[in-house]
C-alpha cells in the first residue's frame, strides 16, 4: 500500500500532512511512503529528512497522486487531484462535508473513499486522532500572542524605578479548546484574565487556569448539545449576554473571541457599540473570523482600526505554527491509520464508531451518520 503526500495547494497553507517521524512509523508498518519534493519545506521538514526516514521523494506531483493508494492532506485537495486518483483510492484530510456539499458530490461521483479528520467523533478513544483539538489549541495560543504583540502595553505587572505598570486585562469569549489555551497563554504572560462561555461546565475549567469566570444570568434553556457543543441562544438570552459582556469588554485591553456553534455562522458577541467604548490602543483578536467573526467590526484576514482600537481577524492560525501543527496533525493521522490499516491493508470497519463517522464517502455513497443526520 502506497501512502502519498503532496505540498498543500492552498495559498498561505504552510502545514504538511505527514512528517518524517510519522513516515518512518508508517514504513515500519509495512507501507510505502511517497512525498512530493518540497512538501515539508514550509513547515521546516526537508526532503533529506523524509529520505532519511525511508520515504521516496518524488519531483512530479501528479505521479505521487496517480500512484498512491491513500492520499494524505491537510486541506481537502483540489478537484483535479481527486480526478487523478486511482479508482478506489482513499483520501484522508480535513473535508468539512457540511460546508462543502459540492466537493462531497464529486468524491461520490469519483468513487473515492474519503475520511474527514473533522468528523472523527470526540470520544475518549479518539482523543489521539482529534485534529480539531490539536489545531484549536494552536489557534488559541497564537491568538494570545497576537493580542500581546499588537497591544502597546506590557502584559505582566512591571515594578520599575520609573514607576509601576499594572498588568493588562484580557477577556476571552468562548472557552472551548482554543479559548482555554488563550486563557492559559495570557495568564503565563502575566495578564489578568476573565472568560465567558455559554456552556456552564466550562466555569470550573476557566477557574482551574486561574482566570475569573464572567457570570451571565441566562434564563431557561439548555445551552449545550448532547455532543458537548454550544447551542444558539434565544434572542432574549443574547441580549442579556451582550449587556453583561459590554461592561467587561470596555475595561479590557485585549478581547479574544473564539465562540463557534457547529453548522451555524459564528455568534455575534462584540458589537460596534462595545468597541466604541474600549480605550484607544486596545485590541480585539477575533479567531472566529473564518466563520464570519464574533465581532461586528471584524474583517477576515485583516487588521482594521476603529477609534484607535485594533480589530484583528486572523485566518488559518495553525498554519502560522506550521512545524508543530504538522507534527501534531501527522500524529493524529497516524492514530487514525493504526485503526484503519490492518496487515498492510485498509479495513473499513463500519461497525467502529470512529471509522463510520469519519468515512464521508465510499463506493459512491455517503457513509458518515454525522453527515447523513445533519444534511
Ligand atoms: P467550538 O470550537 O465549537 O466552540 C468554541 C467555544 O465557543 C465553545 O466552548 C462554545 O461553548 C463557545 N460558544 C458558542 N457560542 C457562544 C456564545 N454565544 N458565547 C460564548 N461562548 C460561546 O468548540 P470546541 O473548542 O471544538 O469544543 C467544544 C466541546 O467539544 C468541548 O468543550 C468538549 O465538550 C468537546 N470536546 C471533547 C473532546 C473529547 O472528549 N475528546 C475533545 C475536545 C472537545
Amino acid at each position: 500500500m502506497i501512502i502519498g503526500v503532496c505540498k498543500e495547494a492552498a495559498r498561505n497553507e504552510k502545514r504538511v500532512a505527514l512528517t518524517p517521524e510519522v513516515s518512518q512509523k508508517l514504513i515500519a508498518m509495512g507501507l510505502k511512503v511517497t512525498v512530493e519534493s518540497g512538501a515539508g519545506l514550509s513547515s521546516s521538514y526537508t526532503d533529506s529528512d523524509y529520505l532519511a526516514a525511508g520515504a521516496i521523494v518524488e519531483k512530479n506531483r501528479m505521479s505521487v497522486i496517480k500512484t498512491c493508494d491513500l492520499l494524505l492532506a491537510v486541506q481537502a485537495p483540489i478537484q483535479e487531484a481527486i480526478d487523478s486518483l486511482k479508482p478506489g483510492a482513499i483520501l484522508v484530510s480535513f473535508i468539512w462535508p457540511l460546508q462543502n456539499k459540492e466537493y462531497v458530490e464529486h468524491l461520490k461521483k469519483k468513487k473515492i473513499t474519503s475520511l474527514a479528520m473533522d468528523t472523527i467523533p470526540r470520544i475518549s478513544r479518539a482523543q489521539s486522532m482529534d485534529a480539531l483539538s490539536s489545531m484549536s489549541n494552536i489557534a488559541g495560543y497564537k491568538a494570545a500572542l497576537i493580542g500581546a504583540g499588537t497591544l502597546d502595553k506590557y502584559m505582566p505587572m512591571m515594578m520599575t524605578a520609573a514607576g509601576t505598570i499594572p498588568p493588562a486585562r484580557v477577556l476571552v469569549l468562548g472557552a472551548g479548546v482554543a479559548g482555554l489555551q488563550a486563557i492559559a497563554t495570557a495568564k503565563r504572560l502575566g495578564a489578568i484574565v476573565e472568560a465567558f462561555d455559554v456552556r456552564p461546565v466550562v466555569k470550573e475549567q476557566v477557574e482551574s487556569l486561574g482566570a475569573k469566570f464572567v457570570e451571565v444570568p441566562l434564563e431557561e434553556e439548555n445551552t449545550e448539545t448532547k455532543g458537548g457543543y454550544a447551542k444558539e441562544l434565544s434572542d432574549r438570552n443574547k441580549e442579556r449576554q451582550r449587556e453583561v459582556i459590554h461592561q467587561h469588554v470596555k475595561k479590557s485591553d485585549i478581547v479574544i473571541t473564539t465562540a463557534l456553534i457547529p453548522g451555524r455562522p459564528a455568534p455575534l458577541l462584540v458589537t460596534k457599540a462595545m468597541v466604541d467604548d474600549m480605550n484607544p490602543g486596545s485590541v480585539v483578536v477575533d479567531i472566529a473570523a473564518e466563520q464570519g467573526g464574533n465581532c461586528e467590526l471584524t474583517k477576515p484576514g485583516e487588521t482594521n482600526i476603529h477609534n484607535g482600537v485594533l480589530v484583528v481577524g486572523p485566518l488559518n492560525l495553525p498554519s502560522s505554527l506550521a512545524h508543530h501543527a504538522s507534527k501534531l496533525y501527522a500524529k493524529n493521522i497516524l492514530s487514525l491509520l493504526n485503526l484503519l490499516i490492518e496487515d498492510g491493508k485498509p479495513n473499513l470497519n463500519f461497525e467502529d464508531e470512529i471509522i463510520v463517522n469519519a468515512t464521508i464517502t465510499h463506493d459512491g455513497d455517503v457513509i458518515s451518520p454525522f453527515v447523513l443526520e445533519n444534511n
